[in-house]
């Protein structure tokens, strides 16, 4: 579904990363973990076309990926990126998730509007839809935009962060949703540091800094020589039957 050649990146003189190749199969439920600041967004942007890479091509379903996103992607960038100058309500932030699938004509129609209903009652969200997106928790703020992806009908869907700053009962709620939208045959990318769950639940990680350090299995990526390597830290790792639990492997010092 996406082919990643020989990809570099930089902003001005610095490099994020170069030479990356990598293949997400269609179909699959994907997770990128990796250290802040290690480029994974980037890594996200260039495959959309929003950032032009220095070196290298993107290709989604055969196709090259140049300036603008290809269709049929869904995508959720990361919260704290997002300023909100304007009042908009969260049935104008999903609709506009139709508007991408039609082009560029700002109306909407019945079946539009019946399928912006339909996505905002499956992320039981659906009180708030004459709410402003500003009134919102970041959880609800978090669930509007993956209703926004969704409104589009995406067959490949990208989340960067979505469970950052939410609760847990939240980031369990997004990623079950997530898995039963996989299991309808989605392909998803998923960014997220939370290595226990992705470990739980997902056939294939990338750990990512500045760079593919490994990518597979949890059973073969979630090792704490990898994970020093993409961290920079020493991470314990429990194994126990098919279960893998990772912490910090330090307490944090006092003195330091
Ligand atoms: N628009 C930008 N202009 C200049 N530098 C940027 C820009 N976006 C990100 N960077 C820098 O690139 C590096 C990678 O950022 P990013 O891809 O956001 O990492 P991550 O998503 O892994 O936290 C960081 O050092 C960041 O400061
Ligand atoms: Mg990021």
């Amino acid at each position: 579904m996406i082919e990643i050649k020989n990809l570099s990146c930089r902003y001005g003189n610095n490099e994020i990363f170069k030479g990356v190749n990598l293949k997400i199969e269609k179909g699959i439920f994907a997770g990128i973990v990796g250290p802040n600041g290690s480029g994974k967004t980037t890594l996200i942007k260039s495959m959309l076309g929003v950032i032009k890479p220095t070196n290298g091509e993107v290709y989604v379903n055969g196709k090259l990926v140049k300036n603008r996103p290809p269709s049929r992607i869904g995508y959720i960038p990361q919260l704290e990126t997002i300023e909100w100058d304007f009042p908009v309500t969260v049935e104008q932030v999903v609709m506009m998730g139709r508007y991408n699938k039609m082009g560029l004509l700002p109306w909407s129609d019945k079946e539009d509007k019946r399928i912006v209903r339909n996505v905002l009652e499956r992320l039981s969200i659906i009180q708030y839809i004459k709410h402003h997106i500003k009134t919102l928790s970041g959880g609800e703020q978090q669930r509007v935009f993956l209703a926004r992806a969704l409104a589009s009908e995406p067959e490949l869907l990208i989340l960067d962060e979505p469970t950052s700053g939410v609760d847990l009962k939240t980031q369990h709620d997004i990623l079950h949703f997530l898995l039963s939208l996989n299991k309808k045959g989605i392909t998803i990318i998923l960014i997220t540091h939370n290595l226990n769950a992705v470990a739980a639940h997902l056939p294939r990680i990338i750990c990512f800094n500045r760079g593919i350090i490994a990518e597979g299995t949890p059973e073969d990526v979630f090792k704490p020589e990898i994970l020093k390597k993409t961290y920079n830290a020493d991470v314990t790792v429990l194994r126990s039957g098919g279960l893998i639990l990772m912490a910090n492997a330090k307490p944090l010092n006092t003195d330091d």
